[in-house]
């Protein structure tokens, strides 16, 4: 059993390592397409990109061709299992990257910043599960160099139905998701972690949808039971959960569905690039 949440999330991720790649449509892999385009302009020649949360390096290898053999690129993760993967294609590929299996909460450690600083920041699909992301970013401002860009995103309050539902149904049920989904419900709220941490907001907008589908509450028990297989949400089919899990999920996804029984579920992301002044 996890003896801490940092424990539990990255107990999760070590269990989806191995097939993280490729789930949900290859979304993180578009993703992270999506970060590198509109970083290109500061990953020059040169330039140091520390790569925060990086799983299995999904943007971390791609940008160590951008910056070149003078360039530094850092990636950190909390999970064995995703470095792991991390690890093993960087040795495949022959790129030279600095890999640390270590919490991006508090970067004090590692004294990452006593060459100077970053140019670039990132922390792609991961700022939400960090216990207290205005902390963690206004940390990470101490590595970032003047001038230089932190860029990262949350997921639209209505991207992920299945996780709005386990996160409201939870406390009912003696369960919690191990990161809070309440933290981030506008635009603003990631506008807000910038501006708190100092860097002025350069460009915030939303994604285009990466993937789409219509929900029918007719399906409820079915999609329960696929949701139960993803470590997420695994914790909701444990003996003496399941049986109420269920009942609530099924309740919650009717009142959601409305008149119609139907819902449509989009994943999008608020999108946010800051820079440091001084
Ligand atoms: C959805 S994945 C994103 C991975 C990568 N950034 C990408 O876009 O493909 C979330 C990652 O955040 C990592 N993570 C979560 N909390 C963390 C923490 N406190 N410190 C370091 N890594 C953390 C997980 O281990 C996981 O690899």
């Amino acid at each position: 059993m996890p003896t801490s949440n940092i424990e539990a999330i990255s107990d999760m991720y070590d269990a989806r390592s191995a097939s993280y790649d490729s789930s949900n449509n290859s979304l993180h892999i578009r993703q992270t397409k999506t970060y590198l385009s509109h970083l290109t302009p500061y990953l020059h020649p040169g330039a140091s990109l520390l790569d925060l949360a990086c799983g299995t390096g999904l943007l971390t290898l791609p940008a160590k061709s951008l910056v070149g053999a003078q360039g530094r690129v850092v990636g950190i993760d909390v999970s064995k299992g995703m470095l792991d993967i991390a690890r093993q294609k960087s040795q495949e590929q022959g790129i030279d990257i600095e890999w640390y299996e270590h919490d991006v909460s508090d970067l004090t450690p590692l004294n990452l910043g006593s060459t100077g600083g970053f140019d670039v920041i990132t922390c792609a699909s991961a700022l939400i599960l960090l216990p207290s992301p205005s902390t963690a970013v206004r940390n990470w401002t101490q590595v970032l160099k003047p001038g230089g860009r932190v860029m990262t995103d949350v997921q639209l309050p209505t991207a992920n139905i299945v996780m709005e539902i386990f996160a409201s149904i939870g406390p009912g049920v003696g369960q919690t998701l191990k990161w809070d989904m309440t933290l981030f419900r506008t635009q603003d709220s990631l506008c807000k972690v910038f501006e708190d941490a100092g860097l002025e907001v350069e460009q915030v907008w939303e994604s285009e949808a990466y993937g789409s589908k219509e929900v029918d509450v007719e399906d409820a028990e079915r999609i329960f039971g696929k949701a139960l297989q993803n470590p997420m949400f695994a914790d909701f089919g444990t003996e003496g959960v399941r049986d109420r899990a269920l009942v609530e999920f099924t309740r919650r996804l009717k009142e959601l569905g409305g008149a119609e029984g139907q819902l449509r579920e989009e994943t999008r992301f608020w999108m946010c690039i800051g820079r440091k002044l001084s």
